[in-house]
C-alpha cells in the first residue's frame, strides 16, 4: 500500500509538471485529490489495515495528499503570473509614437463676434429673435414705410423668387413680425442674413449679416437709444471708444441716424482700417415711424421705440483686420484657421 502511495504520487506530480494550462491543473486536482480522486480513495481503503499500522499510514496519505496539493498551487500560480506578464507585454503602449492628431472645429469669425454681440445685448435685457430669409413684399417692404413706388426700393435692389416674394434685404422684416405677435414692453435683437443684388467688390458681397435691434414701450427717446448704442459700442470697441450720430434718412425711422464709432486702431487719427476717417461707419437707426407702429396696430400715442441695424460683416473685418469681405465667405481653412 505504501508502495502505491508512493507511486501515486510520483504520477501526481509529473502530471503537474507537465501541466501546460489550467484545464490540465484542474484535471490533475480532480484525478488526485477529489472526492473520487486516487489519493483520496487510498484512505477509504485503510479501513483493511490493523490498528497500529491505520495511523502511520494515514499520516503518509495526508502528507502525500499535503505535498501533491502544495505542487499544484505553486503550478497555478506560476501559470497566472506567466498570463499576466503576457498580457502587460501585449497591453504595452509604445509612449514614443506621434499623437493622432485631433482635429476640432472652431467657430467662423463672424459667429465669434455674433455670440458676443448676443451676450452684450441679453445682459441688457433683449430677446434673440428669428425671421425667415425669404420673405414677403409686405414684410420686407410694405409694412416697413416703402410702399412700391418708394426710391428707397432701388437702393436695396435685390432677388425675387416669385411676384411678391423675395429674399429679404434687411432684417427689419423682423422688426414687424415681432410686433405682430408680441406687446410692448419689446426688446429684441434679430441676426440674420440678408441678401441684396450688389456687385461683389472687397467691401460689398450679395449675402451679409445684419443685427436688427426694435425696443417698444412707453416713453422710450433718442436719449435710450444713444445710451444703448453707446454700451454697445464700448463692450465691442473699449471704454474710450467715441460714439458719433450723424442725420440720416430710413424709411421705417424717424427721426433716423447714421452711427459711426471712433477708429478702435488709430483712437481716431486716421489708419489705413477706417481709410484715414478716424470713424467708422457701423449701424443704421432711428426712432421707429408712426406708420410702422400703426400698421402693427400699435398705438403711437401711446407707444414709442427705437430700432438699428448693425453690418456684422464691416464688424468683423475690423475686428479682425480682415482686408476683403470676400474671405469670409470663401471658407478657406487656411485663412479661417487664424481665427
Ligand atoms: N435696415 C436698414 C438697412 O438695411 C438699417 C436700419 C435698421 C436702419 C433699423 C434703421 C433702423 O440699411
Amino acid at each position: 500500500m505504501k508502495q502505491q502511495l508512493e507511486q501515486i504520487k510520483t504520477a501526481a506530480l509529473e502530471a503537474i509538471a507537465a501541466a501546460e494550462n489550467s484545464a490540465d491543473c484542474e484535471n490533475v486536482r480532480v484525478k488526485y485529490l477529489g472526492k473520487k480522486g486516487e489519493l483520496t480513495a487510498i484512505l477509504k481503503m485503510m479501513g483493511g489495515l490493523s490498528p497500529e499500522e491505520r495511523p502511520i499510514m494515514g499520516q503518509l496519505v495526508n502528507t502525500a495528499k499535503a505535498e501533491v496539493d502544495e505542487a499544484l498551487g505553486a503550478k497555478v500560480a506560476e501559470m497566472s503570473a506567466k498570463a499576466e506578464e503576457l498580457k502587460l507585454k501585449e497591453e504595452t503602449i509604445d509612449i514614443t509614437m506621434p499623437a493622432k492628431v485631433n482635429k476640432t472645429g472652431k467657430l467662423h469669425p463672424l459667429n465669434t463676434v455674433l455670440n458676443d454681440m448676443i451676450d452684450i445685448f441679453q445682459s441688457m435685457g433683449f430677446d434673440v429673435v428669428d425671421g425667415p430669409e425669404v420673405e414677403t413684399d409686405h414684410y420686407n417692404f410694405e409694412c416697413l414705410n416703402v410702399p412700391a413706388d418708394h426710391p428707397a426700393r432701388d437702393m436695396q435692389d435685390t432677388f425675387y423668387l416669385a411676384e411678391n416674394i423675395l429674399l429679404r434685404t434687411q432684417t427689419s422684416a423682423a422688426q414687424i413680425r415681432t410686433m405682430e405677435t408680441r406687446k410692448p414692453p419689446i426688446r429684441v435683437i434679430c441676426p440674420g442674413r440678408v441678401f441684396r443684388a450688389d456687385e461683389v467688390d472687397a467691401t460689398h458681397s450679395p449675402v451679409f449679416h445684419q443685427i436688427e435691434g426694435l425696443v417698444v414701450d412707453k416713453g422710450v427717446t433718442m436719449c435710450d437709444l444713444k445710451g444703448v448704442l453707446e454700451q454697445f459700442a464700448h463692450e465691442i470697441y473699449g471704454p474710450d471708444t467715441k460714439v458719433k450720430f450723424r442725420p440720416s434718412f430710413f424709411p421705417f425711422t424717424e427721426p433716423s441716424v447714421e452711427v459711426d464709432v471712433s477708429c478702435s486702431e488709430c483712437g481716431g487719427k486716421g489708419c489705413r482700417v477706417c481709410k484715414g476717417a478716424g470713424w467708422i461707419e457701423i449701424l443704421g437707426a432711428g426712432m421707429v415711424h408712426p406708420n410702422v407702429l400703426r400698421a402693427c396696430g400699435i398705438d403711437p400715442e401711446e407707444y414709442s421705440g427705437f430700432a438699428f441695424g448693425i453690418g456684422l460683416d464691416r464688424l468683423t473685418t475690423t475686428r479682425y483686420k480682415i482686408s476683403d469681405i470676400r474671405l469670409l465667405f470663401e471658407n478657406d481653412k487656411r485663412f479661417l484657421d487664424q481665427f
